[in-house]
């Protein structure tokens, strides 16, 4: 078995659209109407808006491998890429998802420590993330991972409001 996390590069588009497709409706879609899935992932996941994405020197995406299986993702962002504005010393998690095959299996682990090395690389003093009130797995798992809630913010899905917990750790 070999795990390896490699940064993506603009060769990786259409993979990185498979997988964003694949993991987010594995994960939403039975919360959420057809109809917002499909306007939320046309809307994030276009080629035109990843590759957008893909290009900006503030964020970074990470592929993990399960032995040659691309089994999850990892999309990190710093000073205006973030969600929030949440300053130059905050990194953010903005996507952290690992196929339904592969969880439980210390992979988001994996890529959470991912994140915070380069947090700590780039001296940050803080990482966060926003995540649905409604995803109790991931909530969980930040709270495994040293995450507290400190705060919440609005995210539409479709045409519906819904509303995402602020999680941050502070670095030392
Ligand atoms: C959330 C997610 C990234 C976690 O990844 P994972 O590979 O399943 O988790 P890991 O196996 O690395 O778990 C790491 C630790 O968290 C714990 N953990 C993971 N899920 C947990 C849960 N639902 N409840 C309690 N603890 C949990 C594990 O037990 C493990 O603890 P340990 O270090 O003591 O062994 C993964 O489940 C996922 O991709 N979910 C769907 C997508 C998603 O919701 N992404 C977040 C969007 S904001």
């Amino acid at each position: 078995m070999t795990i390896n996390i490699k940064k993506c590069t603009l060769e990786d588009l259409h993979t990185l659209q498979e997988i964003s497709y694949e993991t987010f409706n594995e994960t939403f879609k039975d919360q959420n109407s057809p109809e917002n899935m499909i306007a939320y992932l046309e809307r994030a996941f276009n080629l035109n808006q990843l590759k957008i994405e893909l290009s900006n020197l503030s964020s970074q995406f990470f592929f993990i491998y399960f032995n040659n299986d691309v089994a999850g993702y990892l999309k990190v962002n710093i000073n205006d890429a973030q969600s929030e504005e949440m300053g130059e010393e905050s990194l953010e998690v903005e996507r952290i998802y690992i196929k339904k095959e592969f969880q439980k299996h210390g992979l988001g682990k994996d890529l959470l420590n991912k994140a915070l090395e380069i947090a700590m690389e780039r001296n940050k003093k803080k990482i966060w993330l926003g995540v649905w009130e409604k995803n109790e797995n991931a909530i969980a798992f930040y709270k495994k991972m040293g995450f507290v809630q400190t705060g919440a913010h609005s995210f539409y899905m479709g045409d519906e409001e819904q509303t995402d917990f602020i999680m941050a750790k502070t670095l030392i």
